[in-house]
């Protein structure tokens, strides 16, 4: 841990939920705030959240804002920080240390499912990072009927008017007899009408529109469009959409593999 892990103490206990800044301004002329057991005086002093132990009214204060949150995402908002016009990922963190969370890659406003929110920008750009190949599978309803030559066509990469062919990508039909995934409800598979099929398709790469364009590619609509998996981390199925809770450590095992070799 270096200096530019540390933060103002004020800025820290505001952000973790303790107060308004002036409220825990208010606490720590109190005396009501310890940092390494010596009552803290200054607001502005500096702290590092993950070395000092630091307790108001007696109680530990940890820095939540490092974890991960996995979101259901729900249609109809945007995969960023800040918009002028529309609601985005963050406006659906109810926590006082949203502002530091920002969307690891873009899901499409129609687009839903599982979307990883995050302050960790090693752990963004490692999972995003173009030479990853990291996997992410998708639920889709599509127009038209099932088509093995399609999921060949899949396999050998598509033409979508880019300089290279899509990478080889997985597309499998689902025809409602074998169990599908395990991260989808009985409401997704239920989404499939008629003259559509639905499909879970995994890609390696994150081109703008990537799916839509593969399927648009072979004369096809992409209906609707649910992130399921990324990297070794499914979309808990009992995660309502708009709902968003934190990674278990299994879950961040699982995810970033390559962390746990590291340390
Ligand atoms: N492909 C798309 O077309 N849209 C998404 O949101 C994700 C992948």
């Amino acid at each position: 841990m270096g200096m530019k892990d540390q933060v103002r103490l004020d800025r820290f206990l505001a952000e973790e939920g303790i107060g308004s800044r002036a409220d825990v301004k208010k606490m720590i002329r109190a005396g009501r705030v310890m940092v390494n057991r010596e009552r803290a005086r200054q607001g502005d002093r500096k702290i590092d959240p993950e070395e000092d132990e630091v307790l108001a009214d007696g109680k530990r204060v940890r820095r939540n804002s490092a974890l991960t949150l996995m979101l259901n995402k729900p249609a109809g908002v945007v995969s960023a920080t800040k918009d002028e016009n529309e609601r985005t990922v963050i406006d659906l963190i109810g926590e006082p240390w949203a502002k530091r969370l920002f969307p690891v890659g873009r899901l499409d406003k129609d687009t839903e499912g599982l979307l990883l929110l995050t302050a960790d920008g090693a752990m963004s750009h490692r999972l995003l990072s173009p030479g990853k190949h990291v996997e992410k599978t998708y639920f889709a309803v599509v127009s038209g009927a099932p088509d093995p030559e399609l999921a060949e066509r899949f396999r050998e990469g598509i033409e979508i008017g880019e300089k290279r062919k899509t990478l080889p990508a997985g597309l499998r039909f689902l025809s409602g007899n074998e169990p599908a995934d395990e991260a989808l409800t009985p409401e997704d598979l239920a989404r499939c009408g008629e003259g559509e099929c639905c499909v879970i398709v995994s890609i390696t790469e994150g081109k703008y529109h990537q799916i839509k364009r593969m399927f648009g590619a072979a004369g096809r609509e992409v209906h609707y469009l649910k992130r399921i998996a990324m990297g070794g981390l499914r979309l808990d199925p009992a995660l309502p959409s708009g709902r968003y809770r934190p990674l278990t450590d299994e879950e961040q095992k699982r995810l970033c593999p390559e962390t746990d070799a590291d340390s």
